[in-house]
């Protein structure tokens, strides 16, 4: 066993407005650990080939600008929400529009792409322990997490979710728009070869759309505690 696969892991995966990010950063405020939004990764290549005038279509040098980026993240002022430092940029609120989910999910079909980000998200894995969210952390990433869930949600109760965080950011959006979006999204991260969006073999998954985030959240603590004494 290496130094870095003695750090132990919790994978939270799942499809867009599952309530993984709001799961995953309350977790990781609880158990004290640190914390990797893999998403913001993929969002982040994105606003780079943006401003490096890279297509979306260029394989090479998008895997090539994966390879180079330099992204950090810091606890925010407010000591709540996450600042994201891309090439000496803030672009935390950038990452957050619906444009750069979209961007990000076709970048993330690159097998090339989603190698270089690989070592990246390797990085994050300290002590003492590590929450991951996205879309194959259990599955490909971290295979040795100590614990895997995998939640999901209606798309209807997932669109509604993402209209609410969004109205409440101060952004202008539309229901019906908000719900085609993540249809398509869902179809293009699930049909992709490279990692495609599906609970690992061993994940334990977790049905949303009836339960709030503080449920979710002891639900999980309880399956971690277990696993931590087995
Ligand atoms: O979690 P998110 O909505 O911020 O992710 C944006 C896109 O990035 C998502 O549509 C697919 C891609 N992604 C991925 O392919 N693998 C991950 N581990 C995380 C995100």
């Amino acid at each position: 066993m290496t130094e870095a696969n003695k750090v132990p892991v919790l994978t939270i995966d799942g499809p867009s407005g599952s309530g993984k990010g709001t799961v995953g950063q309350l977790l990781a405020q609880r158990l004290g650990w640190h914390f990797l939004d893999s998403g913001a990764l993929y969002r982040a290549l994105g606003v780079a080939a943006d401003r490096a005038q890279v297509d979306l279509g260029n394989k090479a040098a998008l895997a090539r600008l994966a390879m180079d980026m330099d992204i950090r993240f810091t606890l925010g002022t407010d000591g709540d929400c996450v600042d994201v430092m891309l090439n000496g940029e803030e672009v935390g609120n950038v990452l957050r529009t619906e444009e750069s989910g979209r961007r990000a999910s076709i970048l993330a079909a690159i097998p090339d792409v989603r190698r270089a980000l690989l070592q990246k998200q390797h990085s994050f894995r300290q002590l003492p322990g590590l929450v991951a969210d996205g879309r194959d952390m259990g599955s490909t990433v971290f295979p040795d997490a100590l614990l895997k869930i995998y939640l999901t949600a209606s798309p209807e109760v997932r669109a509604a979710r993402r209209y609410k965080q969004l109205k409440e950011k101060g952004f202008d959006v539309n229901l019906h728009r908000l719900l085609d979006e993540i249809r398509e999204r869902d179809a293009r991260d699930a049909e992709r070869e490279a990692s495609p969006l599906k609970p690992a073999h061993d994940a334990c998954i977790l049905d949303t759309s009836q339960l709030d985030i503080s449920g979710v959240v002891e639900h999980v603590q309880g399956l971690l505690q277990q696993r931590r004494l087995r």
